[in-house]
Parts: C-alpha cells; sequence; structure tokens
C-alpha cells in the first residue's frame, strides 16, 4: 500500500466519528498532539483539526512549510490568528452549523434556568432546604425577550421564545427587517432602542470591537429592575465588572454565563459565589450530537480539502467545491500568468515605481466563473516578486493591502472579440499599462491584447518582448540575433494599427534569452523597449494546488 500523502494533527479531543472518517481515507495520516506542542508538531503537517483549547497564534503559524488547512471543529475561530493564518497562506475553516441547536438549547435552558431559579433551588435541596418562598419565579410567557445577534444560534433561540409564547425582539445590523418578520420578530436598528423594552436578553454575537464591554454599567442602567441577562455567545461581550456589580445591587434579577473573558474560569474570579449569577463551564456546545456532529464535518472538510481540493466554509477564502474548480482551474492559471506577466513587466518597466492599484475585468462567458478567485490567482501571480513570503491564492490579497495596493474586480456578461477575455490594469506612480488573456477551446493560455495592440502569443514558456516601429527588415534582424545566441523561436505573434506605426512583438522562445541578446536587440534603430518574460511551462500545475505551497 502506498504512504499516505497528507497528515492531519489533531491536538484537542475530538469524537470517534471525526477520527473514523479521517482514518478512511488511505491518504491521509492522523497524528495526535497536544496543545502545548502544537508549534513543534505542525512542521511535519499537512493540516489540522482544533476545538477551543488550541490556540494558533502568529508565533505557531508562522514558518510551518507544510502547514495548508487548519479546520476548527466548532464556530468561533477567534482562537486562530486569522491575520497570521491568511499571510501564511494557511485555509481556515469552521463547522458553523454542527453544534447550533445545542448551543441554542443551552441558552434556552440558562434562560428558565434564571427565570425559575433551578440552580440555587436544585443547590439548597442538596443541602437539605425547603425554601419554597424564596424561589419564587417568573414565567415566560407574555415576557419580552431580546436577542441580540439573529445568526444560527440566536436565530434559534429566538423560534424557542415564540414557542413559549414570548414577544421577541431583536438587533442584527446584518438583518432585513423582512426576515425578522417573517419570523415574527420585532427588529430594531439599534441595541440602545431595545435596552430598556425587555425582561430576558440572550447574546448570540462574535466577539469583535463593537460587541466587547456590549453589556457594561451603562446600558445596565437603562434595564428594566429585574432583567435577566444570558450569555452563550463569547467572553467580554458581557463586562464582568459591571455584571457582577448589577448583579449584587439586585439592578438584574440574574445573569447566566456560558462564556468568559478568561477560559477556564479563575477560581478567584468575582463571578463566582455570586447567588443570582449562574455558571457553566462552556458547555453551549457539549453535547453528544453536537459534538459528533462538528467531529464529522471538520473531518469532511480537511479531507475534501487535502484530498479533492474543495474548499468549505472557508474564512478566509472564497468557497469553491472540486467540481467548481476543475471548471475555474484553466482560468485561475490564465490569472495567475497575467499576474506574473504584468509583475515582471512592472519591474522592468517601472523599476523604482510604486504599485498603487490593479484591476481585473472579466467579459464574457469567463463572469459566470468564480472571478473572486481567478482575482485572487491574478494577485498571486502580481505578488510573486518583491515579497519575502510566498504569495497564493489565501494570502495574495491581504499581501497587496498591506503594501496599500487597491484590487479592485469588474465582471460583465457581454462578450467582446472573444467568447471570454480577462483585461488586468495595473497603475503606478509612472502610468499604467494593461494586458488580456483568454483560453482558445478549453485549455490553450492566449495573451491576446499588449499595450493597446491585438495579437496572439502563447502564455507559456520563455517570452522576448519588443515595442518597436513596424518597419520592414527589423524581424529578419531579430531572427538572425536569435540565431546567432542559438535560441530558437517557436512562434511569434504582432500586434499593430497602422503599416510602419508603432508595434509590439512577443517571441515564444524554447530557451532563456540571454541580457546580451535583449541589448543587442534594445540597441536596434527601430525598437523602442524590450521586456523578458519567464512564465511557467505549458500545463505546468498551479503551484498551490498540487499539493505544495
Ligand atoms: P452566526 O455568525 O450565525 O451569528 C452571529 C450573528 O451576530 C450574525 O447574524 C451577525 O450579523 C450578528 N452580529 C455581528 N455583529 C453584531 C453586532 N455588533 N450586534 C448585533 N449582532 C451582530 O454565529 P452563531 O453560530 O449563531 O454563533 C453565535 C455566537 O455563539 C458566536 O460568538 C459563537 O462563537 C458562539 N458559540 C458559542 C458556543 C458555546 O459553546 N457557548 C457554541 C457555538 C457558538
Ligand atoms: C464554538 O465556538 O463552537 C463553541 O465555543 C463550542 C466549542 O467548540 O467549545
Amino acid at each position: 500500500m502506498s504512504e499516505p500523502k497528507f497528515r492531519v494533527l489533531i491536538t484537542d479531543s475530538l469524537s470517534d466519528a471525526g477520527l473514523d472518517i479521517l482514518r478512511s481515507f488511505p491518504e491521509i495520516e492522523v497524528v495526535e498532539g497536544s496543545p502545548n506542542t502544537v508549534r513543534e508538531d505542525l512542521k511535519n503537517a499537512d493540516g489540522i483539526i482544533i476545538r477551543s483549547g488550541t490556540r494558533l497564534t502568529a508565533e505557531v503559524l508562522e514558518g510551518q512549510p507544510r502547514l495548508k488547512v487548519a479546520v476548527r471543529a466548532g464556530v468561533g475561530v477567534d482562537n486562530i490568528d486569522l491575520d497570521a493564518a491568511t499571510r501564511e497562506g494557511i485555509v481556515v475553516m469552521n463547522t458553523p452549523a454542527g453544534n447550533t441547536t445545542s448551543t441554542a438549547e443551552h441558552a434556552f435552558a440558562m434562560m428558565t434556568s434564571l427565570a425559575r431559579n433551578i440552580p440555587q433551588a436544585a443547590a439548597s435541596m442538596a443541602d437539605g432546604g425547603w425554601e419554597k418562598k424564596k424561589f419564587k419565579g417568573s414565567q415566560l410567557a407574555g415576557k419580552t425577550l431580546a436577542v441580540i445577534g439573529l445568526g444560527r444560534i440566536g436565530m434559534t433561540v429566538a423560534k424557542r421564545g415564540l414557542a413559549f409564547e414570548m414577544n421577541v425582539i431583536g438587533y442584527d445590523p446584518f438583518l432585513s427587517e423582512e426576515r425578522a418578520a417573517e419570523y415574527g420578530i420585532t427588529l430594531y436598528r439599534d441595541v440602545d432602542e431595545l435596552i430598556d423594552k425587555c425582561d430576558f436578553i440572550s447574546i448570540h454575537t462574535p466577539l469583535t470591537e463593537e460587541t466587547r464591554g456590549l453589556i457594561n454599567s451603562a446600558r445596565i442602567e437603562r434595564m428594566r429592575p429585574g432583567v435577566r441577562i444570558v450569555n452563550c455567545a463569547r467572553g467580554g461581550i458581557v463586562d464582568e465588572n459591571d455584571i457582577v456589580e448589577a448583579a449584587k445591587s439586585g439592578k438584574i434579577a440574574g445573569v447566566a454565563l456560558d462564556v468568559f473573558s478568561q477560559e477556564p474560569l479563575p477560581a478567584d474570579s468575582p463571578l463566582r459565589g455570586v447567588p443570582n449569577i449562574v455558571l457553566t463551564p462552556h458547555l453551549g456546545a457539549s453535547t453528544d450530537e453536537a459534538q459528533e456532529a462538528v467531529a464529522i464535518e471538520a473531518a469532511e472538510i480537511i479531507t475534501a480539502f487535502l484530498v479533492n481540493n474543495e474548499v468549505r466554509h472557508a474564512i478566509n477564502m472564497a468557497p469553491i467545491s472540486g467540481r467548481e474548480l476543475e471548471e475555474s482551474k484553466a482560468y485561475l492559471d490564465l490569472g495567475y500568468r497575467l499576474g506574473l506577466l504584468q509583475s515582471q513587466l512592472l519591474q522592468q518597466r517601472f523599476k523604482s515605481a510604486g504599485l498603487k492599484e490593479a484591476s481585473i475585468a472579466y467579459r464574457g462567458d469567463v463572469a459566470d466563473k468564480k472571478t473572486k478567485l481567478i482575482t485572487s490567482a491574478f494577485v498571486a501571480g502580481l505578488m510573486s516578486s518583491g515579497v519575502s513570503e510566498p504569495a497564493n491564492i489565501i494570502n495574495a490579497e491581504a499581501i497587496a493591502r498591506e503594501r496599500g495596493i487597491h484590487i479592485t474586480e469588474s465582471s460583465s456578461r457581454d462578450a467582446g472579440d472573444f467568447a471570454s477575455v480577462v483585461s488586468a490594469t495595473v497603475r503606478t506612480d509612472n502610468g499604467e499599462f494593461s494586458v488580456s488573456g483568454t483560453i482558445f477551446g478549453d485549455k490553450f493560455l492566449r495573451l491576446v491584447k499588449l499595450d493597446g495592440f491585438l495579437l496572439d502569443a502563447w502564455l507559456d514558456g520563455q517570452l522576448l518582448i519588443f515595442r518597436h516601429q513596424d518597419k520592414p527588415g527589423l524581424i529578419g534582424f531579430i531572427g538572425t540575433e536569435c540565431g546567432t545566441h542559438e535560441i530558437n523561436i517557436s512562434h511569434m505573434a504582432l500586434g499593430r494599427d497602422d503599416v510602419g506605426g508603432e508595434a509590439v512583438a512577443v517571441l515564444n522562445l524554447d530557451s532563456k534569452p540571454t541580457e546580451e541578446l535583449r541589448a543587442e536587440v534594445a540597441g536596434h534603430e527601430y525598437v523602442t523597449g524590450v521586456d523578458l518574460v519567464e512564465l511557467p511551462a505549458r500545463g505546468a500545475a498551479l503551484p498551490w494546488l498540487d499539493g505544495s505551497r
């Protein structure tokens, strides 16, 4: 039997159902590691599956030549440095739906626990008590529940609230009023507008700059007295000091937290031991069903990526299926080669001029392909020189952004001179120039426009490009020069508008032209500029899709 091609590292506990899927692939070897040695263990891994116990920091992710993909079995990717992963060209994926129901049920259980003082009553009973009066609660039916963050989990909680005959209101800046209305939820456009209108609040947003400290003393001040708050989303969204104060003062009737700004929660946290604060140790997704679902999904998406080049649930890359990838492969290759061509022309023509902007336009049938990915392939080619880290379809746009290069894309289904054409224009401080390419048949990549002239050149191997005056004798001179240097011309394409006017020629050569040949061509009286360009050989695999990075 052949050796497995890919190693997948597991550093947190993963349900057997997921491990069984991984082990069923002969191409995959499963390696068990630990969060403490993850940096070292990753040196020999192509992929990693983690839960919340492993932190993939910039320090861990940098300088991992083999690592291509990191999968979070779960939703939150706040234990992964996404910028660092993107910079390093590592695809990050998560399993967004597997634990939605379990987490929503936990949030709802927290809410009913708060409403009926169940944890406190249970503790009192365990202690031999019978405190019926002390634990009088509040009915859910008829109360107003505010759900902040109406995504997968928030919406699932909202539906349960409606089933319990609650009046459900919500806030989510990315949800339309129509969609909220379809579910019977009244949507507010500002969290401050709903904060004084509810008896229960359940939070289901990610932790972001906007949501950090979203529930704080200023907002608690404006809430109805006796409000109950649940956070099963992320620690830090509820300000922990402010909530302890509000719980102790009785301003809020209760708070239930499953997530904390520091996990595990320190033993001396002020949150502990307050009678109306209910705490669970990040249990939202801790059910057999959710753990199995996320493990299965994590195993499926990592094997699909490594074995079949399929991208699903990527956080830092456009999703693409194996079929779409196969269909777009020739265009990814075209985009990449146009980027490589532009990058080398830029260096030779504009030397130190700063690249400010690159725009890529799709016309005709190509507009229906995964153009976002083709643009990334173009940018990967464009950023291939002058950067220390290898550019690829995942990190290229981030590298360009870091350098202040603005990338734009436009598409039109109207065909021009060709069934499909991809045009790329780069703008620098000293000027701009464009190239266009197309595909003949389904695999012959062609350069069809250069310096404003239509032509038909091959986009592979060694190219000698010369701008010139269209005068008799020049082509013969170049042919003789190439012969003298023992360089065979395999193809020649000429672009010009008027006889005797400005023109450009692209020679495809069988071997690399020397600087001496360049100088001799450049020295001809009718030649105004020479560029030497080196592209991958015809049919060469895209560097990041053949198992390497
Ligand atoms: P989701 O992406 O489906 O939903 C998040 C919603 O929050 C989106 O609709 C988004 O538009 C909204 N949002 C973003 N910024 C907002 C803001 N400033 N104000 C209001 N809404 C905002 O995610 P999900 O799967 O529903 O997960 C929700 C949260 O639950 C995440 O933080 C996730 O990490 C956490 N989670 C916790 C557990 C657990 O074990 N406790 C389990 C799973 C998920
Ligand atoms: C998640 O983000 O999926 C949850 O926090 C559950 C977890 O993996 O611990």
